[in-house]
């Protein structure tokens, strides 16, 4: 085959895969350059072919180019993140990865693979200041008053446990935990299944103990892809990557009160480890920083899954899990603690008969029995799901009647959640499953609905992936 035989199937090879490809000779000369990065760069591809870096770039200098330091130095720069304006001036955020390409100990060319996150940064930088007007709350920056107006708008609640319904022993017993570790700082973790109240508790701990007044942050480790949650957890500082802010990430935001880290087992395992180093050692360094600073942030963290389940296939560090579980609790599914069902569904009519000005007194046996047999995968969320629906719709006035109970099968929590709420009342767990799975029809729609490369693009494992598929219907 010809050279040009060549670079056409190396062209049509990097269109299919859909990355963004930059290829440069020995000399620097531009010699691949496709359509993805032309997109990115906003450079065309006849303007880039067969042009010396410095023709194309001119203003960038020379030690910053990552081509021109793969060439040069030989250096290998691996998944690092860059925020660059483009010609437009419009800021674009990549991941990139440069190689020298080295034959017989010759530098031949140097490639640059990008990934274009400028919109998933977008969302993180959104989730980030979201989360910085809680925590200026809890420091009081915020007047008081413009604080509830925030809060009635973005409909951030906060429990107590007084807002804990449960009679059964067992789950009594994960409220009794929860009250003991509320008295002091250890580190807890949760089990339970989705919908079983994992948030509530959480939140009564640290609402119950003396670290009420500071601030209480969560993050869904799973909702953010692997490159920026190190940023968002420990911060960002000037020079760690071109563009970056100086920004305090959620453990220094979170300073003196409680970190709520959802579905942990989605961290990636690097990460795992460099959070438990953080637990150990009380410091964290921002990403690109240089600097140790001291953090004093109770840690609460929970998975959906049996925790054995998770070290054994590899999602959750072992090391990690112990060092968390100093308090453990397991809060049991609904349909494990089906004498509680009366009394959950009770509170609920309550509730909705306030919110939708309705007059039901009570549940009929045969509508109590109907809710009593079911198995609720989606547990209280779901119970309380279907209470709602049936107070809103009731036929008659005092009684809630079987045929007002609806309950579908192989209901999904998300599906019900998601789909009739705006975006301004959700709770910020509905924003981040909201944007979570924004996040993943669009790299999955990206990958050509490969689930393999998907999950390795968004750094979680793939069973987890198809977890969240499944959670939110999208295959
Ligand atoms: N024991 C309970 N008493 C009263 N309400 C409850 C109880 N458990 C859960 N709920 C309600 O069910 C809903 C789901 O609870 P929560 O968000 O805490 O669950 P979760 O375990 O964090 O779910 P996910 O895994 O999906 O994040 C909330 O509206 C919460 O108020
Ligand atoms: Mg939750």
């Amino acid at each position: 085959m010809r050279g040009k035989d060549y670079m056409a199937v190396l062209n049509a090879m990097t269109e299919v895969m859909g990355e963004a490809i930059h290829i440069v000779d020995a000399y620097g000369k531009t010699i691949l350059y496709n359509e993805a990065m032309a997109q990115l760069e906003k450079i065309s591809v006849e303007d880039a072919l067969g042009k010396s870096f410095r023709q194309v770039f001119g203003s960038i200098p020379e030690a910053e180019s990552t081509l021109y330091q793969a060439l040069v130095n030989r250096r290998e720069i691996r998944s690092k993140q860059q925020t660059y304006l483009n010609i437009y001036g419009k800021q674009v955020t990549t991941i990139n990865t440069t190689i020298p390409i080295i034959v017989d100990d010759r530098v031949v060319a140097a490639m640059e693979v990008a990934r274009d996150i400028t919109e998933i940064k977008d969302m993180s930088d959104r989730i980030m200041s979201l989360q910085d007007s809680i925590s200026a709350e809890s420091r009081h920056e915020i007047p008081a008053e413009e604080m509830e107006a925030l809060k009635r708008s973005s409909g951030i609640r906060r429990y107590h446990f007084s807002d804990i319904i449960g009679e059964d022993p067992k789950f009594l017993q994960a409220v009794e935990r929860a009250q003991k570790a509320s008295s002091n700082t250890a580190s807890v973790f949760i089990y339970g299944e989705t919908g079983t109240g994992k948030e509530l508790f959480a939140q009564s701990i640290h609402y119950g103990g003396k670290r009420h007044k500071k601030p209480f942050l969560a993050q869904n480790c799973a909702a953010i892809p692997e490159s920026l949650l190190e940023g968002i957890l420990f911060g960002t500082e000037k020079g760690g990557f071109t563009g970056a802010v100086d920004r305090a990430g959620l453990f220094e935001q979170a300073s003196g009160g409680t970190l709520l880290l959802d579905e942990v087992s989605a961290m990636p395992y690097e990460l795992q480890s460099k959070l438990l180093r953080v637990l150990q050692e009380k410091y964290i360094r921002r990403v690109g920083g240089s600097k140790d600073i001291l953090v004093d942030v109770r840690i609460i963290a929970t998975v959906n899954e049996s925790p054995q389940e998770l070290i054994e296939r590899g999602a959750l560090r072992p090391d990690l899990y112990y060092r968390l579980n100093v308090i453990g609790i397991n809060i049991p599914p609904l349909r494990e603690r089906r004498s509680d069902i009366p009394i959950l569904a009770d509170r609920f009519v309550k509730k909705y008969n306030e919110e939708y000005g309705r007059e039901i007194w009570m549940i009929a046996d045969a509508a109590l029995e109907k809710l009593k047999n079911y198995d609720y995968p989606g547990n209280v969320r779901e119970l309380e799901n279907i209470i709602m629906s049936a107070v809103s719709l009731a036929e008659e006035d005092h009684v809630l009647t079987a045929d007002d109970i609806s309950i579908q099968q192989g209901y999904h929590e998300s599906s019900s959640d998601i789909s009739g709420y705006r975006r301004e009342e959700g709770s910020l767990a509905e924003y981040l499953a909201d944007i979570e799975q924004t996040v993943i029809r669009r790299y999955l729609t990206a990958n050509g609905g490969n689930v393999s490369k998907t999950a390795k693009d968004l750094g979680m494992l793939r069973q987890n992936l198809q977890h969240k598929l499944k959670k939110y219907e999208i295959l």
